[in-house]
């Protein structure tokens, strides 16, 4: 399997002059706040020590581009959005700002999702699309559109630097015990799991790339690879693909269990999003 083997030979490669498993920094600090890149493991992931953000592992000229709000490429999406913000859609004639004075008033909200309300997992976007629908008679947005991306930066941006703290026990368990079943389930004709790369390699290269522990806490995450916001599920979807497995659906039961699961893998971590990534 050429991936495979790529993937065995740059083990190899790396196993040969291990000598810095890390390409660039961990000190983060963008536009001068101070960001967590590491924390100590929570104790229900007993195979890490340190939960460590996905910028860490960047290169030094990627990890520039977030240190600062100029240079970050997300901002132009985020400038769409406090457009999005404003413009009236939908039977009500109302926009998000006719409801809401100012969204810096969902500071927070987003360490804590997904979250389980009246029984069902909820996200960032089920959150987003259900205000669309129930509040402004207007269509949902796509699980991982354009303007679906930008409005989750927009509403994430408000908690940054927070601790991300989602909520796994009580009603929240079963949902994540199913997303752990799948992190850690081999999938695909390379017969991977999230955990084989993710858990058990990172650090190491995988082809032109280096392993991170697979955080969510830079969601949405501008990638220098397709020049755009890309979600969470957009991103667990390319995972799934590069190992031949096929997808879930973005926006899917499996999905939103498994994004509460890997959330809760960085538990500690800074909000870092809107972050960039190759
Ligand atoms: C008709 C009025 C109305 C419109 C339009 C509206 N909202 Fe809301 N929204 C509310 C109310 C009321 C609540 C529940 C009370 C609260 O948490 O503020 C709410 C809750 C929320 C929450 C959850 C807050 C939390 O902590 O649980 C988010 C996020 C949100 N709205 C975002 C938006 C966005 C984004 C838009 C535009 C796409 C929008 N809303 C449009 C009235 C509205
Ligand atoms: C064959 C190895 C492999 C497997 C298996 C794999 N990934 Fe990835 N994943 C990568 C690579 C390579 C990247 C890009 C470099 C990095 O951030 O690790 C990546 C990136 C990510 C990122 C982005 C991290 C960030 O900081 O932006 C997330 C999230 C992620 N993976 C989650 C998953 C999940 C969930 C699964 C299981 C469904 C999975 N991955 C399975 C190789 C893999």
């Amino acid at each position: 399997m050429r991936i495979g083997n790529m993937f065995l030979a740059a083990t190899a490669a790396v196993a040969l002059s291990a000598t810095s498993l890390l390409a660039g920094s961990d000190r983060l600090s963008i536009d001068g706040q101070e960001m967590t890149t590491r924390a100590k493991a929570p104790d229900y992931t007993p195979n890490l020590d340190q939960v460590i953000s996905g910028w860490v592992f960047r290169s030094e000229e990627t990890q520039a581009l977030e240190l600062d709000d100029f240079d970050n490429p997300s901002f132009v999406f985020i400038d769409q959005a406090n457009d999005l913000w404003n413009k009236v859609d939908g039977s009500e004639g109302k926009s998000c700002a006719s409801c809401h004075d100012d969204v810096a008033e969902f500071k927070g909200l987003r360490t804590v999702l997904p979250r389980v309300v009246d029984g069902k997992l909820q996200t960032l976007e089920d959150i987003i699309n259900s205000e669309r629908v129930n509040r402004m008679g207007a269509e949902p947005w796509g699980y991982t559109s354009a303007p679906m991306a930008a409005m989750a930066a927009l509403i994430s941006l408000q908690s940054r630097g927070m601790p991300v703290q989602v909520k796994i026990d009580g009603d929240a368990a079963p949902f994540w015990e199913r997303g752990k079943e799948i992190y850690y389930t081999r999938v695909g004709q390379l017969d991977l799991a999230c955990a084989n790369c993710h858990e058990d390699n990172y650090g190491k290269m995988i082809r032109a790339d280096r392993l991170s522990q697979g955080q969510i806490n830079g969601f949405p995450t501008y990638r220098l690879k397709n020049a755009k916001l890309n979600t969470v599920h957009a991103r667990f979807k390319g995972c799934m693909k590069n190992v031949r497995a096929k997808p879930y659906k973005p926006g899917s039961d499996e999905f939103k269990a498994l994004e509460l699961y890997v959330a809760s893998r960085g538990a500690g971590l800074s909000v870092e999003s809107p972050s960039v990534r190759n």
